[in-house]
């Protein structure tokens, strides 16, 4: 059997990407395996293969460090979804490419990093032969068969201390404002720092909204004495009966660029409340920088237990935490079908428990 592993980052990068490469790669070398690292997404897994060699020991500061050393794509002909998330099958070709670099580079595994779109891509190598398991990877918190990504709890944190930051020059100016931040069909992102943050309003795609909904909640505040009002606003949210709002151009094999219901959200609540709003646009800061401790801790489980997954012969499957450990299910049983917030769920009711409204 041979005694070297590769590592591929595909999709959006997010805080924890290193953290994790780091783990599998202290986790291999602890079993005398060696690690490679393909470049820039499954591209780099094409011959002539571009790749990195993995000694941790010459790899600093890879537990804090945000993005990821090797590179990634959301775009190209490794895409496995396009549009409003319609699924799509590779080029054959490309599957036998992979392959043949594995057989090349004498491969035992490979440990292959992704959200929804990257595992699906996964899911196809691995019916195409390519023996692989999956870590799941977004800020969105959106696959199946885990209870928590790694990446979301560092994209949480951000979102918060951007809510505590604007909380304050709010209410010095008595003004509503409107953190747009990411979830393109999860409103997880939202939901927990609208919590952790002390939003008033919270709108999540889940939960379609109506503009009569957050002026009364705007309304209630100012009866209550609140003359200044946080809406979060994830960017896949929408008006009942609305349309996602996107931004720049649909590109050929590549999901829509979503963005810009923050400043639709402001114009309006500024038009019917008749007070003075802006918008913030947290965008990209969510996805860098260092992850946060839960991240850490979480990157170097599922690292660790890649590395298992691998030693045990259990291909086709990712590895997922349940709330207090790890575990493994079969990818096919995270992908395709998107986790999305529960409207009756005890975010939710906790949210509404509060006073906060969702916009419904
Ligand atoms: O899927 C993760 C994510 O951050 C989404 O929340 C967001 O819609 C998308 O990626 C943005 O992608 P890009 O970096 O290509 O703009």
């Amino acid at each position: 059997m041979a005694d070297r592993i590769g590592i591929v980052t595909g999709g959006g990068d997010c805080p924890g990407l290193n953290a994790v490469i780091r783990a599998v790669s202290k986790a291999a070398a602890k079993r005398g395996w060696e690690s490679v690292g393909f470049l820039g997404g499954y591209e780099g897994m094409l011959q002539p293969a571009q790749f990195l060699q993995l000694k941790y020991q010459d790899l600093g500061n890879m537990l804090t460090r945000g993005g990821t050393i090797l590179g990634t794509a959301n775009r190209g002909r490794f895409s496995a979804k396009t549009g409003h998330g319609e699924g799509r099958r590779l080029d054959p070709a490309l599957i036998t490419g992979v392959k043949a670099t594995m057989d090349s580079m004498n491969m035992r595994g490979l440990v292959s990093i992704g959200g929804d779109g990257s595992l699906s891509i996964a899911q196809q190598l691995f019916e195409g032969g390519v023996p692989l398991v999956g870590v799941p990877k977004t800020i969105d918190n959106d696959l199946q068969g885990t209870t928590m990504t790694f990446g979301f709890d560092s994209a949480v944190a951000c979102a918060t201390d951007a809510l505590d930051r604007l909380h304050s020059t709010a209410e010095s100016h008595n003004r509503v404002i409107v953190l747009e931040v990411m979830g393109r069909y999860a409103g997880w992102i939202a939901i927990y720092a609208g919590i952790a943050g002390g939003a008033d309003v919270i709108l999540i795609p889940e939960v379609p909204f109506s503009y009569d909904s957050i002026r009364e909640a705007v309304h209630r505040r100012e009866e209550a004495g609140k003359h200044f009002t946080l809406v979060i606003v994830a960017e896949g949210a929408k008006e009942k009966d609305g349309q996602f709002v996107t931004s720049g151009q649909q590109q050929e094999n590549r999901e829509a660029r979503l963005g810009g219901i923050g400043a639709v959200v402001a114009e309006e609540v500024e038009k019917r409340c008749g007070k003075e709003t802006r918008v913030c646009v947290l965008g990209h800061l969510q996805r860098g920088g260092c992850p946060t401790n839960f991240d850490r801790v979480l990157c170097s489980m599922f690292g660790a237990q890649a590395v298992e997954l691998i030693a045990d012969g259990r291909f086709g499957e990712m590895v997922a935490f349940d709330g207090s450990g790890v575990k493994s299910v079969k990818i096919t049983e995270a992908i395709g079908q998107l986790k999305t917030v529960p409207p009756g769920g005890s975010l939710s009711r906790t949210a509404r428990a509060l006073g906060i409204c969702l916009g419904d």
